[in-house]
């Protein structure tokens, strides 16, 4: 989705921007640019359609001019071109803005402003807000004013930042939808959709809320509210090392925060597992009573977050036995959902920031439904809407195709299903015991698989060329196999099918052939004889299996093409540990096959879109 940047302060401007953008890369843009004030009467806007080496090319570093906007646009209205990069600006080049979100009433805006006699460059629905601030100057309001009447005029969502030429002692913004970031410095201040870009110059950060106005000036910030009654708003501090959002020695930022995943399950578990029998420190605001008095839990989260809800729906109704319900979050709030009184709505979301889920959450609420957001950005919306936050202490996550975030929300999972199992006396203690063992030895397990990246590589070389995958799991790991295809192809671009083993003969065996590689995850657990089944089934119409199965286990000679062996595991951790070595065959074929790994075509980190 688009990133805003901005700064005002003392330094030039331009490399601070650029920079900021760098760091947002990660959400994913087609096309980029800046705008600085440099107290002229004018701008100087440079914008590129592509990627930002391409702005960079363009610019002159050594512009000492102190204040300006940047802006990683990612299309919904309009193609991505130069023309219809941000920053726009009003046909009297007077403001300019850039802009995160949709303005649902741009066109009335357009027709009612160009009858006024403003002329319109590009196809977005953002140009219309410059156009309407200097219209609104034109009658006679200063910029303030216009910038406040004028977020009264739009409909629709959106994370804002706006200059005006002949007043560049100022940068004033807006929120009601996308985040947006203050970072606060000493004689400068920041700008910023995420916390990622600000961490270079400052960890003291305000999270802008909805309704909020904010004017940032090189010695100071001053935030409103629409009505134009001035609020303050709490300073953060940051805990992320600046470091953690560096590459390192690593290719890519998949390829670390794939080998990040011990310690990421480590600081994840860090003081939330019980010494003997303690109850479970989890930081949830809910009694043991208020525990038993769920009556049922509904997930709600997209793409690789809802996967990860899929596996806590096992998790959940096996060891708390309390009966779960998965939805997409683009999906919820259209069905009408029966909101039972006793039910915990749980929304899962590494950014905090994906409005599907926003909205599905907000949904359940209104239904009277409790609600909880397992997260992994501090400060986020999802952690400052929902009643209570379970946190995964992942660290950034910069590559958009989800790892580390993904396997800490399932151990969150597992550690939310014991708590209720405590809670509701549905947890055999044996079982309990065998379930914080194995989460203690988690991070050394996990260590183990990344460590089988070299295997993961010979699979990539030799599978590459496929055109399709099959993907089957069965029991709590099907989900892993959903999460294994879309991770194939949101970074390799091949097509592939995730599906429970058991539902490969109701319609995709008629995929099968000898082209297709079919990779099946099967340690040894009470599905495995089905999932053997399965396969051979498979195997008998030739196709092409790679199996990941427990250490030691040979039965799938004369089956398998490859086999991977896996630590051993307890079966309800093995979601977790199974997830790596599907995501290293991902990242491998995608390298292979040269495609940007950490910004895939047309994806983005965090869809702050409808
Ligand atoms: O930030 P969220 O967890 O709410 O994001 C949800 C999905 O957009 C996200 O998981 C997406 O599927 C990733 N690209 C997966 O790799």
């Amino acid at each position: 989705m688009c990133g805003i940047v901005g700064y005002i302060g003392h330094q030039g401007a331009s490399s601070i921007l650029v920079d900021g953008l760098r760091s947002l890369e990660y959400r994913g843009y087609d096309s980029a640019g800046i705008a600085l004030a440099p107290g002229d009467g004018s701008f100087r806007i440079t914008r590129a359609s592509g990627k930002l080496v391409n702005l960079q090319a363009r610019l002159d570093f050594s512009d000492p001019t102190p204040v300006g906007i940047g802006h990683t646009r990612w299309a919904t209205h309009g193609r991505p071109t130069e023309e219809n990069a941000h920053p726009h600006r009003s046909a009297d080049g007077k403001v300019v803005a850039v802009h995160n979100g949709i303005f649902e009433n741009y066109l009335e805006l357009r027709e009612e402003l160009s009858k006024a006699g403003h002329t319109f460059v590009s196809e977005t629905d953002t140009e219309c807000f410059p156009v309407l601030v200097s219209h609104l100057m034109s009658e006679g309001r200063d910029f303030a004013m216009a910038f406040r009447e004028a977020l009264g005029r739009v409909r629709g969502i959106y994370a804002l930042a706006c200059l005006h030429a002949d007043d560049p002692s100022r940068i004033l913004v807006g929120r009601s939808g996308p985040p947006l970031i203050i970072g606060i410095g000493e004689g400068e201040n920041f700008l910023a959709s995420d916390v990622v870009p600000l961490l270079k110059y400052t960890r003291r950060v305000i999270y802008l809320e909805d309704g909020d106005l904010a004017e940032l000036r090189a010695e100071g910030v001053r935030i409103f509210r629409q009505d134009g009654s001035e609020v303050t708003r709490e300073v953060h501090t940051i805990p992320y090392d600046p470091v953690s959002a560096e590459k390192g020695r690593f290719k890519h930022f998949m390829q670390k925060e794939i080998f990040e995943q011990p310690l990421a399950i480590s600081n994840t578990l860090l003081n939330r597992l019980p010494i003997d029998g303690e109850t479970l420190p989890l930081e949830l605001p809910y009694t043991d009573e208020e525990l038993r008095g769920f009556k049922r839990i509904v997930i709600l989260a997209c793409g690789t977050s809802r996967h990860a809800g899929l596996v806590g729906q096992f998790y959940i109704e096996h060891i708390a036995r309390l009966s779960t319900e998965v939805d997409y979050g683009s999906e919820y709030r259209y069905r009408e959902p029966v909101v039972e009184p006793g039910t915990l709505a749980i929304g899962i979301t590494q950014s905090g920031e994906t409005a599907d889920t926003l909205a599905a959450l907000k949904e359940a609420a209104s239904r009277g439904a409790r609600t909880l957001a397992i997260c992994n950005v501090q400060g986020s919306t999802a952690t400052r809407t929902a009643e209570a936050v379970l946190l995964t202490h992942a660290g950034p996550e910069i590559g958009v195709a989800s790892t580390k975030a993904f396997t800490t929300q399932l151990a969150v999972l597992l550690l939310l299903a014991i708590r209720l199992g405590d809670a509701r006396g549905t947890l055999d203690p044996a079982l309990r015991a065998e379930l914080l063992q194995g989460l203690r030895e988690l991070p050394a397990v996990m260590e183990r698989a990344v460590n089988q990246e070299k295997t993961l590589i010979k699979w990539a070389h030799r599978w590459q060329e496929a055109r399709d995958f099959l993907y089957l799991a069965r029991g709590p790991l099907y989900p892993i196999a959903l999460e294994g295809a879309l991770k194939l192809k949101e970074i390799s671009y091949i097509h592939a099918e995730g599906y429970p083993a058991g539902e490969m003969k109701h319609g995709p065996i008629a995929l099968i052939d000898q082209h297709l590689p079919i990779v099946a995850v099967m340690p040894r657990d009470e599905h495995r004889e089905k999932t053997l089944s399965n396969l051979q089934e498979a195997a008998a119409r030739e196709g092409r299996i790679l199996a990941l199965v427990t250490e030691g286990d040979t039965g799938l000679a004369g089956i398998a093409e490859d086999t991977l062996e896996m630590p051993e595991v307890h079966p309800w951790l093995a979601p977790i540990l199974y997830s790596v070595p599907l995501q290293l065959l991902a990242y491998h074929i995608a390298v292979l096959r040269g495609c940007d790994v950490d910004q895939p075509r047309n994806l983005a980190k965090s869809v702050t879109v409808e």
